[in-house]
């Protein structure tokens, strides 16, 4: 490895700009009528393979789901997401129930990855909760033995979007202690 801010320089230069993919994004709701295309949609798929899981079990699978009554059965699958009909795919994530002891931080993982590659990619997405599993595996055919909790709503973003950057963080030094509890 080079000197570190040689390092450094040759990351900005490549392009790796994790942070400002990161930072940046805020989920949105509202979407062009326009199809991802495969390349950028295998992308963001790429990126969920690569997410890490508990002893590499690897049990995440996810349904993609571009086609309208698809998108309408995902939609009506959950209490605060109807704004998925209108996504140009809906990703649906899928758990083996015999995934490990964590397997919301596997799919979390996966989920975040996919977003965070979307956003750098110009696609905007916001993630579902899934209220009713059991209609939502009848629709997609999903097998008894797989959990299905949430979704990710994806496409363009619409230039009416009124969802930018509505939701405020908590300051760092509210969340984060150094060493023991209540240290910052
Ligand atoms: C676990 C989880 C479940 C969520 N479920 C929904 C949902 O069912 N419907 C929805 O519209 N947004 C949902 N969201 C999106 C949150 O409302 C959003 O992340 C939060 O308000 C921050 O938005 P911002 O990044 O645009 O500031 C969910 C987010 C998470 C992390």
């Amino acid at each position: 490895m080079p000197d570190l801010d040689t390092y450094l320089l040759l990351m900005r230069l490549l392009g790796m700009d994790a942070y400002k993919a990161v930072i940046e994004k805020r989920d949105k709701r509202e979407f062009e009528n326009l199809p991802i295309p495969e390349e950028i949609l295998l992308k963001v798929l790429q990126a969920t393979r690569m997410a890490g899981s508990g002893k590499n079990r690897q049990t995440g699978r996810i349904v993609v789901v571009a086609e309208q009554e698809g998108r309408n059965s995902v939609a009506e699958s959950g209490d605060f997401g109807d704004w998925v009909k209108d996504a140009a795919v809906a990703l649906v994530f899928a758990i083996h129930s015999d995934g490990g002891l964590r397997p919301d931080f596997d799919i979390g993982r996966m989920a975040q990855n996919a977003m965070i590659v979307a956003n750098s990619e110009g696609l905007s997405s916001c993630p579902m909760t899934v209220y009713r599993q059991k209609e939502l595996k009848a629709a997609l055919s999903i097998p008894d033995e797989y959990d299905v909790p949430m979704v990710i709503g994806m496409g363009f973003p619409a230039n009416s979007s009124k969802t930018s950057r509505s939701h405020p963080r908590i300051p760092l030094e509210d969340m984060i202690y150094r060493e023991t509890w209540g240290s910052i």
